[in-house]
């Protein structure tokens, strides 16, 4: 009786994971038929711009990142401003900072010549990301496909919906919560600041003014302090530094071992050494590399299912840059 009962539940929690709207919607190898060479395409393409310019991998995760959680991943970050409106792009978060929108663009290109109308922008920037990963020396993973295109790009959305570098745990964690992300997954995926760059506009404050009563974050190591004060002097913009300097190019954890010593670059950084819980997790990454890369490609893919737009929602948008 238990026994049949027991199966009875484990047959309808089965029923609801497949139609749950988010986890039914996409599927590895989604192109398979329809684009057999989707995922090679935008490899090369990836590979391509990498092999000219090895930060792009670093834009390519971040550009995820701020698709996914602005209205989901849809795409929306690939829209250009028109008249009247301000995109996601162009929001001051992005824009100059994020760069390969014209690597999007020549991926889209030679897949609408090879299958038109059928791969979505919104695919393509998690196939990228992936690729990325897999050029910062991390793991491959496959990416679950199948997203539509949004219509809409604001630039105002970005504000509420991306972390600013000074935010601290609680507010981070929240943030992240509103997306359908733990606070663990917060933690690992933080762990993507072990590669690229940041402008010193973004942490300058912690170098210069950081309150009334100290000039400098007493909570960033003074000698990493005095590094970063001669590359970034007061009032610097435009110059950018390294977040993870000892492996700049690897998603590794070599990010965590920073914020054991007080190097991480941003507040929202080293906030992740201010509760025992989220410590505790810093410890476990510096500790072992495997654990690190196998919970930051599911955190991946969990952030790659954020809002996504299937079935006979949104489009299949022609030009990345505007809607059909
Ligand atoms: C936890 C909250 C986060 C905050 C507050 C944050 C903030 C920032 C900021 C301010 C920059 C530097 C921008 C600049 O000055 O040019 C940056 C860079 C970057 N972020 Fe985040 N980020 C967060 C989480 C993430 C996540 C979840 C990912 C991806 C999974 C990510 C990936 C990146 C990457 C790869 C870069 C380097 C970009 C480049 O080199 O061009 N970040 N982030």
């Amino acid at each position: 009786m238990g026994l049949k009962r027991g199966g009875l539940l484990l047959a309808l929690a089965l029923a609801l994971y497949l139609c749950s709207p988010l986890e039914a919607q996409l599927t590895v190898g989604f192109y398979r038929t329809t684009c057999p060479r989707a995922e090679l395409i935008v490899r090369e393409e990836v590979n391509k711009a990498f092999q000219s310019d090895n930060g792009i991998a670093a834009d390519f995760v971040r550009m995820h990142f701020h698709d996914c959680f602005v209205r989901g991943c849809d795409g929306s970050i690939l829209l250009d401003s028109k008249p009247g409106n301000t995109a996601e792009k162009d929001s001051p978060i992005n824009n100059p900072s994020l760069e390969g929108f014209d690597v999007i663009d020549n991926a889209k290109t030679r897949l609408e010549a090879a299958c038109k109308g059928v791969v979505s922008c919104a695919d393509i920037i998690a196939f990228a990301a992936r690729d990325s990963v897999r050029l910062s020396k991390g793991l491959f993973y496959d990416v679950p496909s199948g997203r539509r295109d949004g219509r809409v790009s604001l630039s105002a959305e970005t504000f509420a919906n991306l972390p600013p570098p000074t935010f601290n745990l609680a507010q981070l964690t929240q943030m992240f919560a509103s997306k359908g992300l733990t606070q663990q997954e917060m933690v690992t995926l933080s762990g993507a600041h072990s590669i690229g760059k940041a402008d010193c506009s973004s942490f300058s404050r912690r170098l210069y003014n950081f309150n009334s009563t100290v000039q400098t974050d007493p909570s960033l190591n003074p000698l990493y302090a005095a590094e970063l004060k001669q590359k970034c002097p007061p009032g610097a913009s435009g110059t950018t530094v390294p977040m993870d300097p000892p492996t700049p190019l690897a998603l590794d954890i070599s990010y965590y071992k920073g914020l054991l010593e007080n190097r991480g670059l941003f507040t929202s950084d080293q906030a992740l050494m201010s509760s025992p819980a989220t410590a505790n997790q810093v410890r476990a990454n510096r500790n072992n590399n495997n654990l690190f890369s196998t919970s930051f490609t599911a955190a991946m893919i969990k952030m790659g299912r954020i809002g996504v737009l299937a079935g006979s929602a949104g489009e299949i948008r022609l030009n990345c840059r505007v809607v059909n």
